[in-house]
């Protein structure tokens, strides 16, 4: 088990923060959606064709994650939010034992 911390924007109406305990072998966005997540959306199913799982991925993490291929980086140009350092599709994210502890912004929207 590894623990994730999903950070809400500030002052914003229907995201909240939180900390979950899930399973590695999983991407980030299904451990989300699993823990009901407001504000990852995922409404593809993790087929890379919504972009409605956007997430910033706060360092030390950000870089020791795999670089996005390029089918990632064009979905990215998609997002409802405009990206920053640190974006990515969680869906594209595989959870292991070296994320623990793994820090995401949620964006203020996802549509
Ligand atoms: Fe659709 Fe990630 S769930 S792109």
């Amino acid at each position: 088990m590894i623990t994730i911390n999903f950070i809400a924007p500030d002052d914003h109406p229907t995201r909240t923060s939180a900390t979950i305990q899930c399973q590695t072998g999983q991407s980030l966005m299904q451990a989300a959606v699993a823990a009901n997540i407001a504000g990852i959306e995922a409404d593809c199913g993790g087929l890379l064709t919504c972009a409605t799982c956007h997430v910033y991925v706060r360092e030390p993490h950000a870089a020791q994650l795999p670089p996005p291929d390029g089918d990632e980086r064009g979905m990215l140009e998609f997002t409802a939010a405009p990206c920053r350092p640190g974006s990515r599709l969680s869906c594209q994210i595989q959870l292991t034992d070296a994320l623990d502890g793994l820090t995401v912004d949620l964006p203020p929207n996802q549509h």
